[in-house]
């Protein structure tokens, strides 16, 4: 699967999300601090909402929605909370150098 340099790791702070541009869509980059980054879809399974404009969880390693505040696990992608019930894409987040990169479908 190909590798997709999304950012440097320095554009995303510590606890915050900041939403890239992939061939699979929108993706949320989550810095974790020391548990690392993480990165999942970045569109609600509920309805179209930004995921990124949510708050980080850093030690529940979770976002929450910021429409309807379903938490969604950043390692699966699956929401603990409701009213959302399916899945966000979760990408395996590789880190080279200062390069955050996921591996996209082609
Ligand atoms: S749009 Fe995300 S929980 Fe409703």
């Amino acid at each position: 699967m190909p590798l997709v340099r999304l950012c440097a790791a320095s554009d995303v702070p510590v606890g915050e999300a900041r939403r890239f541009e992939t061939p699979d869509g929108p993706v949320a980059v989550v810095n974790l601090g020391e548990a690392g980054f993480r990165a999942v879809g970045a569109i609600c399974s509920h309805a179209h909402y930004f995921l990124d404009e949510g708050e980080v969880d850093v030690d529940e390693e979770t976002i929450e929605c910021p429409k309807h505040g379903s938490t969604f696990d950043l390692n699966t992608g699956r929401p603990r909370t409701l009213p959302a019930t399916l899945p966000v894409p979760a990408y395996q987040v590789k880190l080279e150098n200062d390069d955050v990169m996921i591996e996209v479908d082609e």
